[in-house]
């Protein structure tokens, strides 16, 4: 191991964002306009004083002065060395550390900043396109859109040109190469040495990060045919489906909620009215990487985009999305218009920025755009509009929202709210019978017009979460066997069968994956205590695989739309009060005493699982004897039996362990 090249530590500074470092530690909230506030975790403290600034990459606490970037925080908070805290961010981001100073390393980061100073050339070249003698259709244009200089200042707007290559030509004087200005997917080559601009006599929208760096372009066309916008490629600096616009803007604002727009223009047209926390996913519907991106700066999204099937549409799958983040999501429909631009054109300001306090939930959301419907469509009768709002509110797990929302619809359609009321119940007493009835004998019942309200069931238990986070704490407790031994066994009468499980090697065998719920949780655990086997398992590295496996947990989700995925803020927020709870009890510092308590966690999980496998053994067996099949019946009674005994065997041993 050599040492650490410069290269690679600005790398790992680079893809470890501080807020989300910090976030895995610290429940972080945005008190000013720049920066995050919590209650900081190396000193006790009731008000917090700790903040983190995601502008300037750091974190600050005014208690106990503590204070630095990313890897200054996790030495601090994991109790490591520089070199080791660098070790431990790469592993988190997935950076490869180049240990000598010329490699191929060095050359890809470069080469990543030199695109980057090619974007931010381009931007400074378009803008004062914008600014100078050519930009005059351009400016007429964004003012006769309401467009005017602070504005287009402020979000860094400019104007590409009409030439074949000015910019081409423009960036060379300026000692950019062309590799730079391909791999920010500036220009394109026709020939040998021959490049033409990508843009061309567009208004240009600069898309940026948090830290302000250009990333891409999006051009509207102001004249002629072809698309209406042009988005720059993916690039070696921009992927898309990660990066939001507005996101730099948003973020120096002190606001704790943000408007998700569709467009460009529709973040203009908030800013017009004074709102600068509105953010647009860029032409692609919101991503589970943007909601998470969104999530480092706030916990609430109010969804406002264009009313018309598209856009609804979108409102509810962003929602979901916003949602399966670990964000609340609120949504506003506009009302005769067809997106905020429009509306601020039509209605001004005032009525804009009155419009956006009114927001609503989901099910309020889905209700606002039935009734606009029906108040659009003359086809849909009355009848038909009261028969959808109620399979609508049927869906509404909350019986407070059913409460109100049904008084509404009475009120409405001039009904007794009694009968809304006990219409709506059986209607739901219809979907949960329709649902077992199709789940125990596979009937075709009724179909039920929307999908089921998704319910999130829980997947796993806190135990489970206790035990990655007390490995994580001390990696060598992935060795702990159970010590049950062959003496204390004896002391109690018991079968042949149950005496041979106990002293089987299943039982006393350290933690693994089968100790954990199947399926993603099984996949965290079983990543969680390999790396813990290598003995490089640290809390922000157990934060960040449950962070990637549940990412593509969500993903593949979304693809069948279930959302049934567990929620990773829960597990965060487990794994830290867990800790808290664990280091505030002094139980922490001698590592023996942590691994008798890391055994007997490890047997509960165990012989609850026993029990959770006795009870569905049981439910076989009474199944097989309803059928008739008794003798097999019998046999899994007699096991399931065998099972509770054992977990009963095994809890009594540990009681009296820990008597003596
Ligand atoms: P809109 O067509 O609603 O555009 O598309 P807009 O922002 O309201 O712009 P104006 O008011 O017509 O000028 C919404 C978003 O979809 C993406 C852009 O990000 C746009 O802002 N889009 C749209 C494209 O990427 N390409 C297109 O051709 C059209
Ligand atoms: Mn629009």
């Amino acid at each position: 191991m050599g040492l650490i090249s410069q290269h690679s530590i600005d790398a790992v500074i680079e893809a470890n964002d501080i807020v989300d470092v910090v976030s895995s530690y610290v429940r972080l909230e945005k008190k000013s306009a720049l920066n995050l506030f919590g209650l900081c975790p190396f000193h006790e403290e009731k008000t917090a004083s700790f903040s983190v600034s995601p502008g300037k990459q750091i974190f600050y606490c005014f208690g106990c002065q503590k204070g630095g970037n990313v890897i200054k925080f996790i030495q601090e908070i994991e109790g490591l060395s520089y070199p080791e805290a660098i070790r431990v961010l790469a592993d988190r981001a997935g950076v490869i550390l180049e240990e000598s100073e010329d490699s191929q390393w060095k050359e890809r980061f470069d080469r990543q900043n030199l695109a980057y100073e090619a974007m931010r050339e381009a931007a400074r070249f378009f803008y004062s396109l914008l600014e100078g003698p050519t930009g005059a259709q351009a400016r007429d244009y964004l003012a006769k859109r309401g467009i005017g200089r602070p504005l287009y200042r402020k979000y860094g707007i400019g104007f590409s040109p009409w030439g074949r290559s000015d910019l081409y030509r423009a960036l060379r004087e300026k000692n950019i190469s062309d590799q730079a200005m391909l791999d920010g997917g500036l220009i394109r080559k026709s020939g040998v040495s021959d490049y033409y601009d990508f843009f061309h006599q567009r208004v240009m929208f600069p898309i940026m990060d948090t830290s302000g760096r250009v990333l891409a372009f999006g051009g509207r066309a102001i004249a002629g045919d072809g698309p209406k916008y042009i988005n720059s490629p993916e690039t070696y600096v921009y992927q898309k489906g990660k990066h939001l616009f507005g996101i730099s803007q948003a973020v120096r604002t002190a606001s704790k909620h943000w408007f998700l727009v569709e467009g460009y223009m529709d973040v203009l047209a908030l800013a017009k009215a004074g709102l600068e926390n509105a953010t647009a996913p860029l032409g692609t519907a919101l991503t589970a990487n943007q909601a998470q991106a969104i999530r480092r700066y706030v916990n609430t999204v109010y969804i406002l985009m264009d009313n018309d099937r598209a856009g609804r549409e979108a409102s509810l799958r962003s929602g979901e999305i916003l949602q399966n983040a670990g964000l609340s999501a609120r949504y506003i429909l506009l009302d005769g218009a067809k997106d905020p631009d429009d509306y601020l054109s039509r209605y001004g300001k005032e009525r804009l920025a009155e419009v956006l306090q009114e927001t609503l939930d989901r099910t309020g959301y889905r209700l606002a755009v039935l009734k606009q419907d029906y108040q659009a469509d003359h086809a849909m009768t009355e009848s038909e509009y009261r028969d959808q709002a109620l399979d609508l509110l049927a869906e509404e797990p909350d019986s407070t929202g059913r409460e109100i929302y049904g008084g509404q619809i009475a009120r409405e359609l001039q009904i007794s709210h009694r009968a809304v009321c006990e219409e709506i119940e059986r209607r739901r007493g219809m979907r949960t019978a329709g649902r077992k009835a199709q789940d125990t004998a596979g009937d075709r019942l009724r179909k039920f017009p929307a999908k089921m309200k998704k319910l999130r069931p829980s997947f796993y238990s806190d135990d489970e979460v206790t035990l990655l986070m007390m490995l994580a704490n001390n990696n060598k407790a992935v060795h702990v066997r159970l010590g049950i031994d062959d003496e204390s066994i004896k002391a109690y009468t018991i079968n042949k069968e149950v005496r041979t499980f106990l002293s089987s090697d299943s039982v006393r065998t350290p933690l693994g994956p089968h100790d954990f719920t199947a399926g993603p949780m099984r996949q965290i655990a079983s990543q969680a205590i390999e790396d813990a086997r290598e003995g490089r398992l640290t809390l922000a590295g157990l934060h960040s695989i449950v962070d990637s496996i549940l990412a593509t947990e969500i993903e593949v989700n979304e693809k069948q739309s279930r959302g049934l995925a567990p929620d990773p803020d829960r597990i965060h927020t487990v794994i830290q009060q867990q800790y808290q709870e664990m280091s505030g009890s002094q139980l922490v510092p001698e590592p023996e005493r942590e691994a008798v308590i890391f055994e007997q966690k490890l047997s509960q999980r165990r012989l609850s699982g026993w029990r959770r496998e006795a009870s569905q053994l049981n439910q076989k067996a009474r199944k097989l004897e309803l059928e008739g099949s008794e003798e097999e019946a019998g046999y899994y009674y007699a096991k399931a039996a065998d099972l509770v005994t054992a977990a009963d065997i095994l809890r009594m041993i540990l009681q009296g362990d820990n008597r003596s």
